[in-house]
């Protein structure tokens, strides 16, 4: 049986792609706020019996997108969808995996209780940030599939930029198995770097003695938030004699303005794929979700 597909207020777009890529339409809702605040959400298909996946993306208004996730899934469990799918591609909330300070939330453990008690069957996610978490069946009870882009991802590169003597780099230990994969499809080597974190927005990237003198480089991560992962690695890579910089990621956050600040560090281009629109997400997460729905 194909499923329905639906797209959140966040991932409209991506709902579309995902249902032609799967030769359906994707099924109307309606979204809307009261003049209070208040979140109104309308399924206006039969999901009685059908299985259904949902598409919500959590960037920049996370705990917005995140509400009308459960309103939706409550009500598509309400009306009788036999099995919800939940399709997260960029899944907020994973990077704060433990309890840092006496008292924190563990915010991610509780973001999956609520996903999984709202009546959530399955959840997939995207280049999830797992961390300390190292697989998503330690958070989520309910069958879970954190899939990649990374392969694609590499395929825009090798089709669209002519990049010779090239070596993949990862700014942190994280980011080893994306520089693998990359590299592997591109057929090159790879090397991560070491990074420190000092806060949410400062970051110190140890210096490395690295053979990239005249070589090209791919910078690879999961997630460009503020930027300031990828322009402390610009740095380095520049003191080491990199040429041409080219920047890759699954998730172009690029909060506080870091786009213009990556070029100004010396990135000739950067890119990013639809999990989260932004002006460089030129590389399409639809193939890699049809795959597993
Ligand atoms: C964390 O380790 C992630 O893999 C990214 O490196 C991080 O989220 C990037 O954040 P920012 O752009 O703010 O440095």
């Amino acid at each position: 049986m194909k499923p329905l597909i639906i797209g959140g207020t966040s991932a409209q777009v991506l709902a579309h792609k995902v249902a032609r890529e799967l030769k359906l339409e994707s099924t109307k809702t309606e979204f809307k706020k009261f003049p209070d605040g208040e979140k109104y959400v309308r399924i206006l298909a039969d999901v009685e019996g059908k299985e259904v996946v949902f598409i919500q993306s959590m960037y920049k208004t996370p705990d917005e997108y995140l509400f009308e996730y459960f309103l939706v899934v409550d009500t598509l469990k309400d009306l009788g969808a036999k099995k919800v799918a939940g399709v997260i591609p960029y899944f907020s909330y994973s990077r704060q995996d433990d309890r840092f300070k006496p008292g924190e939330a563990i915010s991610f453990k509780t973001v999956a209780k609520l996903i999984e008690n709202v009546g959530t069957d399955e959840i997939i996610t995207i280049d999830l940030h797992l961390h300390r978490v190292e697989v998503l069946s330690r958070v989520f009870k309910i069958p879970s599939k954190n899939i990649t882009v990374m392969p694609f991802l590499a395929r825009y590169v090798k089709e669209n930029l002519n990049l010779e003597d090239l070596i993949v780099i990862g700014p942190d230990e994280e980011a080893e198995k994306w520089a693998k994969t990359v590299a592997e499809e591109l057929k090159t080597d790879f090397d991560i770097l070491e990074k420190e974190r000092i806060s949410p927005t400062e970051v110190v990237i140890q210096p490395k003695k690295l053979n990239i003198r005249g070589l090209n480089v791919l910078i690879i991560d999961d997630i460009i938030s503020t930027g300031g992962t990828i322009i402390k690695t610009i740095e380095v890579l520049k003191k080491e004699g990199a040429q041409r910089i080219i920047v890759v990621c699954a998730h172009p956050l690029l909060i506080n303005n870091a786009l213009p600040k990556i070029y100004d560090a010396g990135a000739e281009m950067v890119i990013g794929t639809d999990t989260i629109p932004s002006q460089v997400s030129v590389v399409g997460s639809a193939p890699a979700i049809t795959k597993v729905c």
